[in-house]
C-alpha cells in the first residue's frame, strides 16, 4: 500500500471513530420524536433545575401573597414545599430529579380544595411562568402535565 493511501485510510478511520464516539451524546441530547425532528425534553427547554427553582420560588411567593388561597398554607413549611415542587416538576418534565413527597391524592385529601381554589393556584403559577418569560409552548406543556392532577386535588 502506498504511503498516500495509508495516510488517507488512516484519516478516514480516525474520522469514523470520532463520529461513532459522538453518537451516544447526540442520542442523549436530542430525543428523536415521531416526525424524526430532534426535540429536547421539556426539562431542558425550561432551562433545567436552576430555571425551575426560580419559577417555583416566585410561584410559592405568589401563593403566599394570594388572599384567595393562602389560608391553606398557614401552617405549611414553605421551604420544604418549594423543594418538593421543584423535584416534582423536574421529574415530570423529564429531568434527573426524584420526587419524594406523597401522592397528590393523599397530600390534599383533607384540605377541602375547590375548583376555584385550584384555578387561583394555577393563576399564581402562570404569573410566575410569565414573569420569567417561559414561552407559550413550554408553559402549556407544563400546565398539561399538572392539569390532570386536579381530580386528585379538588375534593369540594
Ligand atoms: C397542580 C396543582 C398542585 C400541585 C402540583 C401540588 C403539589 C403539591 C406538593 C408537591 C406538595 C408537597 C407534598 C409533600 O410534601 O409530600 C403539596 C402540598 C400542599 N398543597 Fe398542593 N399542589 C397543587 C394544588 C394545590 C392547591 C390548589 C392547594 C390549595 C389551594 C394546595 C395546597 C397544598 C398545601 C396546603 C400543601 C402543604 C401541606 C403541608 O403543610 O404539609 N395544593 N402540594
Amino acid at each position: 500500500m502506498g504511503k498516500v493511501v495509508r495516510v488517507v485510510l488512516g484519516t478516514l478511520l480516525a474520522a469514523l471513530l470520532v463520529v461513532a464516539a459522538a453518537q451516544p451524546v447526540l442520542a442523549n441530547d436530542e430525543k428523536q420524536m415521531g416526525g424524526g425532528k430532534a426535540q429536547k425534553s421539556l426539562y431542558d427547554r425550561l432551562g433545567g433545575k436552576p430555571a425551575i427553582t426560580a419559577v417555583v420560588a416566585e410561584f410559592v411567593g405568589n401563593v403566599g401573597a394570594d388572599n384567595r388561597i393562602n389560608k391553606f398554607f398557614a401552617k405549611t413549611d414553605l421551604a420544604n414545599l418549594q423543594v418538593q415542587l421543584v423535584n416534582q416538576i423536574c421529574e415530570a418534565s423529564g429531568g434527573p430529579c426524584k420526587y419524594t413527597g406523597g401522592s397528590m391524592k393523599e397530600v390534599h385529601k383533607d384540605m377541602g380544595i375547590s375548583g376555584a381554589d385550584f384555578g387561583a393556584l394555577v393563576e399564581d403559577l402562570v404569573k410566575a411562568l410569565d414573569k420569567f418569560k417561559v414561552p407559550e409552548k413550554e408553559k402549556n406543556e407544563l400546565l398539561g402535565i399538572l392539569g390532570p392532577m386536579k381530580s386528585d386535588i379538588v375534593t369540594k
